[in-house]
């Protein structure tokens, strides 16, 4: 059998979306962070099958079968272990490791990589002992422990620098020209391809080093080298500084690309260590994918003069596939003649940060844009900016986007809204949506909405709030099902909705939580970020009010049958205190 080596395989799952891998074969329906559908793998009504974009697994809750993108290719599709890597391998764009196309015996870029790490150690080295290249970077105004974070180096001008290091045998040469650090002449001796550079290790997100970029000292062309396309590094593939952002971008929640390795490097020592660049090439697709999967807002940040729109018309053109729900692009444009590191080095990086609320929509953006090529004072070009516009807008992936953008644009045009916009379900996109309305009229189902807000964001803090015991709803079996999910989750700091649904599976409550939490006509509607805190406190401020009202009631009609004294001198200070609150009455029956 075919062995695929881990670090192929680890490349392969990077580049996978197990989300869209999934979709193709499952309907999958959102809810929250993942996608739900029933379990393709064992008999089901209600969908327990989940899917984490996050994690890039997947999880039954009824059936317990899990995996990853190349696990669920083979129970799927009942295929093995080879063919599964092999059309991951077709859908990612990735080239099978040779000896699949029947040629040379298992390649393994181990050797590759090694000799890729002592290049660097030797670089770092170098630069330890040239003061014009320490020089250099100081001229940057970078520190040293930047220096060290970054892995900065310094390539000496002899051309056979690593020969000599490294050694001449038959082997090194071969690592060392597969790793794309020397090139050979047509006598078969190798030169090294960075000679009188300062150098950037490129590592990819995982730490691995990828190859190398270096900047010239002395005015020479190119300005930056970067490592030859080979079987490490794929320009189409590389986020510069990714490695190094991963802990800011968790914690930011936001993605900032920039477009060069300076600019990563001095806006990281500023304090913004969520920068990424791409190296040597255009923002692409692969490279758009992988800064979602980073965070779900994304910044991309470019300088003000032409090159920098070129770039940023380039970049929005790949984007309305890779939005989906929850994900934000948007597009930053500096001052013209400034780059990020001048900006930061000239002004702080707090100068950078406040311009970082100025970046627009990449939708709007592309809309502006699109609307300069045409004149749409004119019909006849009018209808051909909307056509293309339109075109664009259906490739937008969140449906609820796509609708707040084709509506925009029918007021861009000053048009009526007329024209029908697709919606999946019989309601017309301009009605309320269903679950808006049911919430608005708070009948019974207010335990009901109440239980499914908290299925789905159990983290929040608003449920800190609602009063300790729904007993006096005991007879709604919605509040007792409410009430015993808050049982669960009182034990339970922090419980994710992915955890709680956990917990509940094969409990009485499963049944009921599972169908609520797959209500998509009421989730779909859910509001997001801000708008859901709102929804959530607003509802535990509903639940409170009608238990207080539920207390006083059951105070007040005790009291009307046997008089005041029939209640406890603890409940009367009760009610005394709870019709103070004011908001609540006594019900006049
Ligand atoms: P810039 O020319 O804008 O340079 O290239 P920069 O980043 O501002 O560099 P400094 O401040 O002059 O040192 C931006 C990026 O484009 C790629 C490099 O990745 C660079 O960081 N580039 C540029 C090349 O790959 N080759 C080149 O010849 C020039
Ligand atoms: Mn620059």
């Amino acid at each position: 059998m075919v062995k695929f080596s881990p670090a192929f395989i680890d490349a392969l799952l990077e580049r996978s979306d197990l989300v869209r891998l999934v979709e193709g074969r499952v309907p999958l329906k959102k809810k929250g962070k993942d996608f739900w559908a029933c379990c393709p793998f064992h008999q089901e009504k209600s969908p327990s099958f989940s899917v984490s974009p996050e994690k890039q697994i997947y999880y039954c809750f009824g059936c317990h079968a899990h995996g990853n993108a190349i696990g669920f290719l083979m129970a799927h599709d009942r295929i093995s272990f080879p063919e599964a890597v092999t059309l991951l391998a077709e859908d990612a764009g990735m080239a099978l490791p040779t000896e699949l196309a029947g040629q040379t015996p298992q390649e393994d870029f181990r050797p590759f990589r090694q000799i890729l790490e002592k290049a660097v150690k030797l670089y770092r080295g170098a630069l330890s002992e040239n003061s014009v290249a320490q020089q250099y970077w100081q001229s940057r105004g970078l520190h040293p422990d930047t220096i060290d974070r970054f892995e900065l180096g310094y390539a000496p001008p002899a051309a056979s620098f690593l020969s000599q290091q490294l050694g001449r045998d038959d082997n090194t040469r071969k690592a060392l020209i597969g790793a794309g650090l020397v090139s050979s002449r047509e006598d078969h001796s190798v030169y090294d391809r960075f000679r009188e550079r300062v150098i950037f290790p490129i590592r990819d997100g995982r730490g691995q080093l990828v190859g190398l970029g270096g900047r010239s000292l002395d005015g020479r062309e190119p300005k930056y080298l970067n490592s030859p396309e080979g079987p490490l590094y794929h320009k189409g593939q590389v986020l510069y500084g990714l490695h190094q952002a991963r802990e800011g971008l968790r914690r930011a929640g936001r993605a900032l690309l920039v477009e060069g390795y300076l600019d990563v490097i001095t806006l990281h020592q500023a304090g913004l260590d969520y920068a990424v660049a791409v190296s040597g090439t255009a923002l692409g697709e692969s490279q758009l994918q992988m800064l979602f999967r980073a965070a779900p807002e994304v910044l991309l940040c470019f300088d003000g003069d032409g090159a920098g729109r070129k770039a940023a018309w380039r970049a929005v053109q790949i984007a309305p596939e890779l939005l989906r729900e929850g994900r934000l692009l948007r597009v930053l444009f500096l001052p013209d003649g400034q780059d990020p590191d001048s900006l930061v080095r000239g002004q702080g990086g707090a100068a950078l940060e406040a311009l970082l609320p100025t970046a627009r929509p990449a939708i709007d953006y592309y809309l502006d844009e699109l609307q300069r090529r045409y004149n749409i004072a004119a019909e006849d070009e009018k209808a051909q900016f909307l056509r293309e516009a339109r075109a664009f807008l259906q490739r937008v992936n969140d449906t609820t986007l796509r609708e707040v953008y084709l509506h925009k644009l029918q007021d861009l045009c000053g048009m009526a809204h007329a024209i029908p916009v697709k919606r999946r379900g019989r309601e017309s996109a301009l009605a309320p949506a269903r679950g808006v309305r049911a919430r608005g009229k708070e009948g019974p189902s207010l335990f009901k909405n109440a239980l499914r807000l908290l299925l789905n964001h159990p983290e929040d803090p608003a449920w800190q709030e609602l009063e300790k015991t729904l007993l006096p709803f005991a007879a709604d079996p919605m509040a007792k099902n409410l009430d015993a999910t808050l049982d669960i989750l009182a034990n339970m700091t922090h419980l994710g909705s992915h955890e709680l649904l956990a917990r509940l599976a094969g409990s009485d409550l499963a049944e009921i939580c599972y169908a609520l939490v797959m209500d998509a006509d009421a989730d779909a509607e859910s509001q997001e970020g801000t708008l859901m805190r709102n929804e959530i406190s607003g509802c535990v401020q509903r639940v409170n009010q009608r238990l207080i009202k539920a207390r006083i009631d059951y105070m007040a009609s005790t009291a009307d049958r046997s008089g005041l004294g029939a209640l406890t001198e603890q409940e009367r200070a009760e009610m005394v205190q709870l019709t103070r609150r004011g908001r609540h009455k006594p019900s006049e029956s």
